[in-house]
């Protein structure tokens, strides 16, 4: 399987918010913000992969900025590094005044998916390629994640008297 580079999957989803997306103030819902976070981030791995996945994981993540119904909802993912099958993707949400041009940050995530095959099981993905310094940086941050998530995961599975995986 050959491996991809980052820029073979990067994707920017952009969406104009509509006044069913908001709450009657006219603020977006964060649930509309997560599921355009989400599809992003899948069109990434997918692009990666080219098998369908799955959802395993969002990472703790904050709003920061508010977003308005009329704004141009803009979320641009990237590749970060891959495991065996499964795949993180980080996302970053902003959003745009299209009356006046102001561009502002709401949120950035990482989320893991799985590429599963035909079988629905996880499956290997290719490997990925992180040829530029910023590339290699996003690659070696997120390897550290993956091994505080396991440790996190451990430590949960032991609070509750679980055989960690
Ligand atoms: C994601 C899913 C396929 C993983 O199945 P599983 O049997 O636990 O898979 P495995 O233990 O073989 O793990 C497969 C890979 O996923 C990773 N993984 C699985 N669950 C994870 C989690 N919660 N967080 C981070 N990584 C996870 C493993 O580390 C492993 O990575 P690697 O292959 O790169 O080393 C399964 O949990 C699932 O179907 N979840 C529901 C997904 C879904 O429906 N999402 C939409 C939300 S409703």
């Amino acid at each position: 399987m050959d491996a991809k580079r980052v820029g073979d999957s990067q994707v920017t989803v952009s969406q104009v918010m509509m006044p069913e997306d908001t709450n009657p103030s006219g603020n977006v819902h964060g649930g509309v913000v997560l599921r355009i976070l989400d599809e992003a981030g899948a069109v990434a791995a997918m692009r990666h992969s080219r098998l369908r996945v799955v959802t395993a994981r969002l990472d703790e993540m904050s709003f920061v900025r508010p977003v308005y119904v009329g704004n141009l909802l803009t979320c641009k993912a990237s590749v970060n590094d891959v495991g065996s099958s499964s795949l993180e993707v980080g996302v970053r949400v902003e959003a745009e005044d299209l009356t006046t041009g102001d561009t502002w940050h709401v949120a950035s995530a990482y989320l893991i998916f799985v590429a599963l095959n035909a079988e629905g099981q996880p499956t290997t993905v290719p490997r990925l390629l992180a040829e530029t310094p910023a590339e290699q940086r996003r690659m070696w941050e997120a390897q550290r994640r993956r091994e505080r998530r396991r440790q996190a995961d451990a430590e949960l599975a032991e609070s509750r008297g679980e055989a960690a995986k």
